[in-house]
């Protein structure tokens, strides 16, 4: 086990795929009690930090620890959260066969523990609905309950809130918050700036590097401007009207 407080950690983590660098070289030690927002053009590597971090991934050089333990580790994913991008539920089962399934993967989870997430997000009453029949927005709900159900004090957050309306959108903010003021370490990958805003501190992605990381208000002023998307497209290289800054080669 590290000394270090830091619930976090990458040192010099790379993965390529072929010839494709998706993540180059990162360095980060994130801290509980805090919400990091992971920001950056599509293809800029976030996801796949994400998996190598939670273990998911291996890396093609570097390390990844969590809690001090490096990872992949088994024991680890007990205590980590992982809502992906594309969200692995099983379509036959109910709502909270789901949430059960997920819960009975990470150890004892009580039926109290299922039933308080599913009020969370707002499925207590499709509890018995096939994972099939429910819209968009709803299965991003249940994936986020099968995410929080055990508690992690770790959450990787892989574009939670897509397809989410704006309502329950800042009912769960509300509730990342809480689980960050109670101790829990929040990554979260975004491409909504109200979202960004709601964040501690920024880590912007761009071709596999992190090229920028602070408050919001740091890289709004790093970037010159009050606009958190302006500052978005600042950091990505493009212009106001989402143009490159600098003609690419040849
Ligand atoms: N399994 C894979 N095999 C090959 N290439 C991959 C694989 N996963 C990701 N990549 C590539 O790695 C790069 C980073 O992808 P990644 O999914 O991490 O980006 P992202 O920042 O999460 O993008 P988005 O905002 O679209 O979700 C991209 O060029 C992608 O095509
Ligand atoms: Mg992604």
């Amino acid at each position: 086990m590290s000394a270090s407080a830091a619930a976090i950690e990458a040192e010099g983590l790379h993965k390529t795929f072929g010839s494709i660098h998706a993540v180059d070289g990162i360095d980060l030690a994130l801290q509980p009690n805090r919400v990091y927002g992971l920001l950056g053009p599509n293809g800029s590597g976030k996801t796949t930090l994400i998996r190598l971090i939670a273990g998911l991934a291996r890396a093609t050089a570097g390390e990844a620890r969590i809690l001090g333990t490096r990872m992949p580790s088994r024991p680890m994913l007990r205590r980590i959260g992982y809502m992906p991008q594309a969200e692995a539920l099983y379509p036959e089962l109910s709502v909270r066969e789901n949430v059960a399934f997920f819960a009975r993967l990470e150890g004892a989870v009580s039926n109290d523990a299922i039933d308080r997430v599913l009020e969370l997000v707002e499925l207590g009453d499709r509890r018995g609905t096939p994972a099939m029949h429910l819209s968009g927005g709803m299965r991003r709900r249940l994936s986020l309950a099968c995410t929080l159900v055990h508690e992690p004090p770790i959450l990787f957050l892989d574009e939670p809130t897509v397809g989410v309306d704006p309502a329950l959108r800042v009912q769960f903010w509300a509730h990342f918050r809480r689980l960050a003021a109670a101790g829990t370490t929040i990554l979260v990958a975004s491409h909504v700036m109200d979202e960004a805003d709601r964040c501690d501190e920024l880590l912007f992605v761009r071709s596999g590097k992190v090229i920028a990381r602070g408050t919001p208000t740091e890289l709004r002023q790093g970037a010159g401007t009050t606009d958190l998307e302006a500052a978005f497209l600042h950091y990505a290289g493009l212009d106001a009207e989402g143009r490159p800054l600098v003609a690419s080669e040849p």
